[in-house]
């Protein structure tokens, strides 16, 4: 998604917009643009493609002390240097995180009203719209203000008006936007990692609010009424950037997961601890969660276990259907809203919908204070720390954790049995992966890195795991694979099996593994090459497979934790021998802050 920047202070704004562009890498762009005023007049640089392409056209010699930066996500309009921002129209300059759905009602009345366009954006009708109002009354907070009511959809927008380049002027509904504060220098910018280099103090924006920053003051009007805001202190330590070696911060992540889950781990290894953590859910007859991407399937694999667990039914829902279909929500009702940025629109807007419903709502999120973590009932943080990969990994793992951990305590609550040395069995986690971590899985990656096409198995809770493995193999080696039930595949897709296709099968789950090898032979029978992850204590007989990968068996809760991490390594080596771009893949975003 698209990433905000903006500096006003005593220093030179343009070195720090381009390394604040560059922390913004992570969540995805196609093109990049800064804006800033030099010989009292705006001056536009912007470019398609990677920041370097934006670097290579600065002027060395230029210094501003107001400026603002832009990351561009492409929503409305091909990648190119016109449609990148910042976006200028009469006095106004402006850089946009979201989408204004209303735009082309809009572009028609100000092309009536003699406005030209030069890009094909809904932003650079929304920056139109504001100059529209703006020539009016001469009044920017008035004008940002009416903007709230007339502008459907989502924005973040940095602005800077002609007539007072001692200001920096910021709103936001629904994208994620906030004001860094410094020692005689302010920001805006789409997240705080963005400016840790130099401050970590900030201030959050809520929905409508509209910011007038100066480089010494900071006043938020939200309908027209100043409001008062507290600054917040970003606690997480910027080192967790640092690459630490690692080729990839991907792999750094994979890696970092075993210390993480120790970490987690220690605040949940025992029943006092569960209860303490995790509030009383037992009330609620009715479970739904909601999520996207990886979310949504850290969201299938829970259902497996708080259904065994906690016995009762649970709803796992895409939030983009979510959001737009019947639902069977009341005050009864818990929603488990699942979101690693906590900045995704579709799962946020769900949220608010079981607000309006009347659900209770929580979130499992990794970052905090994010829009969605501000929103929700209850909130608990998976302390997965900043997670720079677009494809996550360890967000992922500690959701599947927050979740077994929520399962058991709507257990212990119950009083329904749980295994008595269960807590003793969740402490060896760590040292498992940690066992999983070293492997290469060469001789794999050298055939895996040729195909067209990779099918996944899995039956019950295996099929929810390899619904993730899926995912993780075509966001970054860009190879089509599908995730399919095992007994499914014979209900059609087996059409696609051809000699050497390969099909990689889950099977952990020892009262149903005769079932999934049997659907694993009917593939070999058909030519595939068959790849198989098992827990060392299940047998698998030796003419259905060409590489067996055996794992540990580990608590149940945990197991799928577990699964993943081969097939965590498995898709970022083959990605990695096929030279993509593992951290930013091509058309991705780290956080989808747009419908
Ligand atoms: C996962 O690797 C992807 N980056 C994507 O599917 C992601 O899980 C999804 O967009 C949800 O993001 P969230 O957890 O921040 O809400």
């Amino acid at each position: 998604m698209c990433g905000i920047i903006g500096y006003i202070g005593k220093k030179n704004s343009i070195p720090r917009l381009i390394n604040g562009l560059k922390t913004l890498e992570y969540r995805g762009y196609d093109s990049a643009g800064i804006a800033y005023v030099k010989d009292n007049k705006i001056k536009i640089i912007k470019e398609a493609g990677k920041i370097a392409n934006l670097e290579k056209l600065l002027e060395d010699k230029d210094s501003s002390n107001i400026g603002i930066g832009h990351t561009r996500w492409a929503t409305h309009g091909g990648a190119t240097s016109n449609n990148a921002h910042p976006h200028k129209q009469g006095h106004i300059t402006l850089v946009h995180n979201g989408i204004i759905e209303n735009y082309q009602e809009l572009k028609d009345m100000l092309i009536d009203n003699g406005y030209k366009f030069n890009s094909d954006t809904d932003t650079e009708v929304a920056c139109a719209y504001i100059d529209y109002l703006y020539r009016e009354n001469k009044d920017i907070v008035e004008s940002l203000d009416k903007c709230n009511s007339i502008f459907k959809g989502s924005y973040a927008f940095g602005i800077i008006v002609d007539d007072d380049y001692d200001s920096l002027y910021a709103v936001r509904k629904n994208s994620p936007l906030i004001i860094g504060i410094g020692d005689n220098e302010n920001y805006i910018a789409s997240d705080v990692p963005a400016i840790l280099d130099y401050t970590n103090k900030y201030t959050l924006l809520n929905n409508y609010d509209i910011a007038k920053i100066t480089k010494d003051k900071v006043t938020v009007y939200n309908n027209l009424k100043e409001v008062s805001k507290d600054i917040l202190t970003y606690n997480i330590d910027k080192s967790v950037r640092d690459i630490n070696g690692y080729d990839h911060y991907m792999l750094k992540e994979i890696n970092e997961q075993s210390i993480i889950l120790n970490n987690l781990i220690k605040n949940y290894d025992s029943k006092d601890k569960i209860l303490k953590n995790i509030k009383d859910y037992t009330k609620y007859n009715k479970i739904f969660i909601v999520a996207c991407g990886s979310a949504y399937h850290a969201g299938v694999v829970s259902k497996y276990m708080i259904e065994k667990y906690a016995d009762i039914e649970v709803n796992v829902e895409i939030a983009s259907e979510f959001r737009y279909k019947k639902l069977f929500i009341d005050n009864n009702t818990l929603v488990i809203a699942i979101s690693q940025s906590g900045e995704t629109a579709d799962t946020l807007a769900s949220v608010r919908i079981a607000k309006e419903l009347g659900a209770h709502t929580l979130g499992i999120i990794n970052v905090e204070e994010s829009s969605i973590a501000r929103e929700v009932d209850d909130v608990i943080y998976t302390k997965a720390g900043i997670e720079v990969a677009v494809a996550t990994t360890k967000g992922y793992t500690t959701q599947v954790f927050i979740l077994s951990m929520l399962a058991l305590s709507l257990a212990i609550r119950k009083n329904i049995n749980i295994d008595k040395d269960i807590f003793n069995k969740i402490r060896l986690v760590p040292n498992l992966i940690n066992s999983l971590l070293d492997r290469k899985y060469n001789y794999l990656t050298k055939i895996l890195k040729k195909k067209n096409d990779i099918f996944f198995l899995g039956r019950n809770i295996d099929y929810a795991s390899v619904l993730e493995a899926s995912l993780k193999l075509k966001e970054i080696t860009y190879i089509h694979s599908e995730a399919y039930a095992a007994g499914e595949l014979k209900h059609g897709t087996i059409s696609l099996i051809e000699d050497d296709t390969p099909v990689i099968s889950l099977v952990t789950n020892k009262d149903i593994a005769e079932k999934t090898i049997s659907n694993i032979k009917e593939t070999i029978a058909r030519g595939a090459y068959s790849i198989i992850i098992a827990t060392k204590d299940i047998d698998i007989p030796k003419d259905s497979y060409n590489d067996l990968i055996r794992i540990d068996r580990t608590v149940d809760l945990l197991q799928p934790i577990l699964n993943i991490i081969p097939l965590q390594l498995i898709a970022y080596n083959v990605a990695k021998s096929k030279g993509c771009d593992i951290d930013k893949p091509r058309n991705l975003a780290k956080s989808v802050t747009v419908e």
